[in-house]
């Protein structure tokens, strides 16, 4: 029974080809033989071998240098060579490494000898192949579960995020896609910011559904109650933006403390005379300043229980008036050079 093993043998000397697979044919390995190096690299090109056996002493090419030009051919670089040499000076065995062999063999064979160092570099070859292919898939299997959960938890995360946010218009007096269309356009906006990366449009897009979520800590009496709010109630549902920090405030992820600075800021006015802290222009976080517009757009351009839906027209000219008092006005500006695109939001 023949092993899968394929040995290569190159020697000019017919009779030295002879007497090494007289001795290796004990072993059952596949064994094919060149007599030049020019012959041996056209059968290292088409074939694969798992071991060579390469005489240094050879007429036009030498071993070393027929060493070298395997060495050079794609995917045959590791493929153990052990040189057959007859002469053992120093000079040979350490050149005879330098140009990549793994071992040697010195002329006449000693039958045992050839075997044992064969059996052995074989053995490495195999373990070796074997180490690599299974650190290949290892690898891929990684990435692919890496990149699996990865993905689990983004998604897990978004739908937290909007459970959240849902909960938020049940008990506020948000209704329907608000959320949705508030999360859209604030990506919207970001994108055309000249000063925001990619990066702050996703962490926009997921944090803005958050901007309301201190609500949920308000009294439902006063969020629900029909008819206009005394300023002591006022009072109480401007507290929406500190409370988010409750719900918000303890997290190292950057999308939570995006989410909780726009809770905060959502109702500052870029002229400072808004809440809860009064923040006066670029004070004010880019992402809240983005959020108060988008925000306040969207409630106009929809109905609420306190007020009709405004004619989308009229809600533009409110935010054009709105900017360098309400409004940054250069997100303004943004915004109205793009208004088609923001009007389709509307529509969603
Ligand atoms: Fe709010
Ligand atoms: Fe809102």
């Amino acid at each position: 029974m023949s092993t899968d093993l394929n040995i290569l043998i190159i020697d000019d000397v017919l009779d030295n080809i002879q007497v090494i697979m007289n001795v290796l044919k004990e072993d059952n390995y596949n064994l094919a033989f060149a007599t030049s190096g020019k012959e041996a690299l056209e059968l290292v090109k088409e074939n694969d071998y798992d071991l060579i056996l390469l005489d240094i002493m050879m007429p036009e090419m030498d071993g070393y240098e027929v060493c070298e030009h395997i060495k050079a051919i794609p995917g045959k670089r590791d493929i153990p060579i052990i040189f057959l040499t007859a002469k053992t000076s120093i000079d040979n065995i350490s050149k005879a490494f330098k140009v990549g062999g793994v071992d040697y063999i010195t002329k006449p064979f000693n039958a045992e000898e050839l075997l044992a160092r064969t059996k052995t570099h074989l053995e490495l070859y195999t373990l070796q192949k074997k180490l690599i292919q299974n650190n290949i898939t290892l690898k891929i299997k990684n990435e692919l579960s890496e990149k699996r959960l990865k993905e689990e938890i983004y998604e897990t995360q978004r739908e937290l995020i909007y459970m959240l946010a849902e909960i938020t218009e049940v008990v506020s007096d948000e209704t329907g896609k608000h959320i949705k269309r508030v999360a859209n356009a604030s990506k919207l906006l970001a994108h055309y910011c000249p000063s925001l990366s990619e990066e702050d449009e996703e962490i926009i897009f997921t944090a803005a559904p958050m901007h309301d979520v201190g609500k949920i800590a308000v009294d439902p009496n006063i969020l629900h109650k029909p008819g206009p709010l005394t300023d002591e109630e006022f009072e109480i549902v401007k507290t929406h933006t500190k409370l988010a920090k409750k719900i918000l405030g303890n997290s190292d992820r950057k999308v939570i403390q995006a989410a909780n600075i726009i809770a905060l800021q959502h109702h500052e006015r870029w002229d400072g005379t808004g809440y809860p802290d009064g923040l006066k222009g670029h004070d004010i976080h880019i992402y809240g300043r983005i959020v108060a517009i988008v925000d306040v757009f969207d409630a106009l351009v929809h109905k609420r229980v306190y007020k009709s839906a405004w004619d989308i027209n009229k809600a533009k000219e409110h935010i054009i008036k709105g900017a360098g008092s309400h409004f940054d006005p250069d997100l303004v500006k943004i915004f109205i050079e793009h208004f088609e695109e923001f009007a389709i939001i509307e529509d969603e």
